[in-house]
């Protein structure tokens, strides 16, 4: 293990930085300063979104060899990986992924890992693939003994966000919907100004145990309110007309038929919309300053920010 001076407590890896959210972070972590190295599998896609002062380092989590040069002298490394889009096993996948990351973590002193997963009971015997295994990805990060700091959202509000492009492009594209049962499964979206925020100030708490934050938004909708909500917003009638009988999979095929999200992806993430995602603890209240907004403000910046 390297000595502690190794790490400046400034030195951020970010992965996922060609995703959604550490998209998003970026610029961010640049404008505070940070000594930032982004790991990425197709470095060309990164290098026109950063500033020259941060340093692109090709990788990928299932070689565990290409994640030593990245973590070294780290003190903080992002953790915003998912391997949905890439395998039809993606449970294994990112098991692999997150032990070959945690390992390479500990190895080089990684003082604090952050992750972004997934909300949902752990005691739910329903809960889906996705996001059993989004915890179990999590599990594993803190197994691993460096601290972490696992944040765990339902659907990230914003222009981009896979799970709301879902949403945005059923609502655009189909008048009449046939709504399965998940539509009045309770949940708590978050803007990504928010998400963000909390990444953010994950870096800054105090060391101490690892720990695991729900946030959410302030408002406990179902898929059913959002679709209506977005509705509203852009002037659209719709009619959502109940068919228990829709099964996941073919709501999944339903999907696919409609939105521009990967058949793959979308599946799995359908299969989750049946199990409520709701902030239960709220400790992120006390730990964190933010006070995140609700569902119309947040749709309200989707919008804004190009989600037409
Ligand atoms: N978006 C949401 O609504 C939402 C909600 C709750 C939680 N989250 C969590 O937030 C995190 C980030 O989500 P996101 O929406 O930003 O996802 P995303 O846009 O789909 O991005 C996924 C990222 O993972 C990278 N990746 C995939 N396989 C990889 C591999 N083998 N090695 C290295 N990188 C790999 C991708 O890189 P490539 O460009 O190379 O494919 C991409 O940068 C995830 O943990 C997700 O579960 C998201």
């Amino acid at each position: 293990m390297p000595n502690s001076s190794d790490q400046n407590q400034s030195a951020v890896l970010l992965t996922g930085a060609t995703g959604y959210v550490g998209g998003r972070l970026i610029p961010l972590l640049e404008q505070q300063g940070a000594r930032l190295r982004c790991l990425a599998r197709s470095p060309e896609k990164l290098r026109p979104l950063c500033r020259s002062s941060t340093e692109i380092i090709s990788g990928d989590v299932l070689d565990p060899v290409s994640l030593h040069p990245a973590v070294r002298g780290i003190h903080t490394a992002y953790y915003l990986v998912h391997l949905m889009s890439g395998s039809t096993d993606f449970e294994k996948q990112d098991r692999l992924a997150a032990t070959n990351f945690a390992a390479a973590a500990r190895n080089a002193g990684v003082r604090r890992i952050i992750y972004l997963g997934g909300l949902g009971d752990d005691s739910d015997p329903n809960l889906s693939p996705h996001l059993r295994s989004r915890h179990e990805v999590g599990t594993l990060l803190q197994a691993s003994g460096t601290e972490t700091i696992e944040l765990r959202a339902s659907m990230v509000v914003g222009a981009g966000s896979l799970s709301f492009d879902l949403v945005k492009s059923l609502t655009d594209r189909l008048p009449v919907m046939l709504c399965p049962r998940w539509l009045t499964t309770p949940t708590q979206p978050i803007a990504v100004d928010d998400v963000l925020a909390y990444l953010l100030a994950a870096k800054d708490l105090p060391t101490g145990e690892s720990r695991v934050f729900e946030i959410g938004g302030t408002d406990v909708v179902t898929y059913g309110g959002i679709i209506r909500e977005y509705a509203r917003q852009k002037g659209l009638r719709r009619w959502l007309i109940s068919v228990p009988v829709l099964t996941p999979y073919l709501s999944s095929l339903w999907l696919a038929l409609v939105t521009p999200a990967s058949f793959e992806v979308g599946r799995h993430l359908i299969e989750g919309l049946k199990n409520p995602t709701v902030v239960r603890d709220r400790r992120a209240l006390v730990a964190f300053a933010i006070r995140p907004m609700g569902i119309r403000e947040a749709i309200q910046k989707a919008l804004s920010q190009g989600a037409n």
